[in-house]
């Protein structure tokens, strides 16, 4: 897809040049300079006249007239460019604009992008992740789609620097994007199409595709298991149930193990707790935790860290139906601890109990489980933030760091002595599942916490943040794909114990500063 290239870029005849333009001076320098004297000081004017503008997400589409080789000029405003995170989101609405130019090939000026802030590898991971994210479409199933038939299929990336790295760049950044928009298409399939089987399914299709152990227990081994959290969620449905593991060993022994776990419910009805005819529409993204860690372990595959990594979906509907769950019920979870059914619709931390369970067992040392577990966080944090919950300040911090480095903001929530007692008081059993509406946000990840024991752990509850209403800089309203980055890049930069206290034995540098 990508073809860097050294050669003078405006000398080349492609359809369009896509040109960063950050808010400097009147005076043009450097590339933009050659530029502007190849167009007689053309370019001066338009920003003069306003024509072109360097104001952030700006899109001036210029025309050169055959005055140099390529036809069309479209420059996307940086404003003063203050973060990448501001370069990715023009650069996202730039592309945005050059899909609907219906050309199959366009051409990249990565050094008019660079900043004293932003190298050229960066610019270069900026692009190509921007690039995937922001056309991300999701076709759907109507017989005539109103969107460019064109597809591009090449990109030229012209730069001066002689970087090596830069093409490892634009493929880190490519797979980065592209995991994210598994995730999407993921959640954005509808509960008909997409069962617990077809979950399973894709993941041994992408342990096939990326080299990774897989493991799927069906219904009778699950029963073997006594998951019995899985298996009460999935009492009232025609469907049957699946535990998906995935394997990805980094690391020549399988120490020091990144559990992943998400909550993979195909189809939210509530149960015998019904939701509402509103509360129901959209249940079928239940399952974007599970989406989640999937476009995490895509992006693992392909970039092949030195890590080990199990990912955990417990996956099934949650119907209704004369088998179906009810409240009062009392059930057994996989690690003998019983459960009080309050509440049929706060079923997402009965199956990722024994998800939590299992990880555990397949010798996570880690855990981050991620659930679109709460209507209660949209009503803590809005639609906008990750609700996070935890037991352990260190790996909080390291998650808190991955996901400020991919822009997706998570917000920790309380969790006190307080919040285990309610989940501990059922007068019968020895959790309860729903102990009321108060700060419910925190009872579903302090359920989960329950599972999670002793060992290390992050709750992320993206009940908000994994679907958007409108449609933005870096993709369509619809399924976001929230999280695949974090929890790819969390992996990517994640330090065992061991090996920090190495580097700060070594002297290289301090544990803080990590
Ligand atoms: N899947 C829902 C949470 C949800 C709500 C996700 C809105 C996405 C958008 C979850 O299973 C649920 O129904 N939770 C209940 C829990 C309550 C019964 C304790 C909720 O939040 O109301
Ligand atoms: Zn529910
Ligand atoms: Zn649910």
């Amino acid at each position: 897809m990508f073809t860097l290239k050294k050669e003078d870029p405006f000398a080349s005849s492609q359809e369009c040049m896509l040109i960063g333009l950050y808010d400097q001076p009147e005076k043009f320098s450097g590339k933009l300079k050659t530029l502007d004297d190849a167009l007689n000081g053309e370019l001066t004017k338009l920003v003069k006249s306003g024509d072109i503008s360097a104001k952030h997400e700006a899109i001036s589409l210029v025309h050169t007239f055959g005055k140099i080789g390529i036809k069309r000029l479209l420059f996307v405003g940086l404003g003063k460019g203050k973060a990448g995170d501001d370069v990715k989101t023009a650069i996202g609405q730039a592309c945005k604009k050059i899909r609907g130019l219906r050309i199959d090939s366009f051409a990249i000026d990565l050094d008019t992008f660079t900043s004293q802030k932003i190298s050229v590898n960066e610019a270069a991971l900026i692009f190509s992740e921007a690039y995937q994210l922001s056309t991300y479409d999701f076709s759907g199933y109507k017989q005539k789609s109103n969107e460019p038939e064109m597809e591009i299929n090449t990109i030229d990336v012209y730069t001066d620097e002689s970087s090596s790295e830069i093409e490892s760049f634009l493929q880190v950044g490519r797979a980065y994007g592209e995991g994210t928009n598994s995730a999407r298409t993921l959640v954005n399939t509808p509960g008909n199409l997409l069962k617990a089987a077809d979950l399973a399914a894709y993941a041994k299709e992408l342990a096939h595709s990326y080299a990774l152990e897989v493991e799927i227990l069906e219904k009778e081994e699950i029963e073997q298991l006594g998951m019995g959290g899985l298996l009460a969620v999935n009492q009232g449905s025609v469907d049957p149930p699946y535990m998906i593991v995935l394997k990805y060993q980094g690391k020549k022994e399988w120490e020091d193990v990144i559990g992943l776990v998400g909550k993979g419910i195909t189809f939210d009805t509530g149960g015998y707790s019904l939701k509402t005819k509103d509360g129901l529409v959209g249940m079928k993204t239940d399952m974007g935790g599970a989406a989640a860690v999937l476009g995490a372990m895509e992006v693992i595959g392909k970039l092949r860290p030195e890590q080990n990594v199990v990912v955990v979906i417990p996956a099934t509907d949650n119907m209704i139906s004369g088998n179906a769950m009810k409240p009062d019920d009392v059930i057994t979870s996989m690690n003998g601890k019983t459960i009080e059914v309050l509440n049929t619709d706060a079923e997402g931390r009965l199956v990722l109990a024994d998800a939590m369970t299992y990880a555990k067992q397949h010798g996570a040392n880690y855990l981050i489980d991620v659930a679109t577990l709460t209507g209660g966080v949209i009503v803590a944090l809005g639609l906008d933030k990750t609700g996070a919950l935890t037991n352990h300040e260190d790996l909080f911090e390291e998650v808190l760091l991955a996901s400020q480095e991919a822009g997706e903001f998570i917000w920790r929530l309380p969790y006190t002595e307080k919040d285990k007692k309610r989940v501990r008081s059922s007068a019968i059993a020895d959790l309860n599942n729903s102990p009321g509406r108060e700060g419910h946000a925190i009872m579903g990840g302090a359920f989960i916490g329950e599972f999670a024991e002793n060992t290390p752990w992050v709750h992320l509850d993206i009940a908000g943040t994994a679907t958007t209403k409108t449609a933005h800089a870096l993709g369509p309203a619809g399924a976001t794909g929230v999280m695949v980055r974090t929890l790819a890049l969390f992996v990517e930069n994640h330090r065992s114990e061991k090996e920090i206290e190495n580097i700060v034995k070594n002297g290289d540098i301090t544990k803080k500063t990590k």
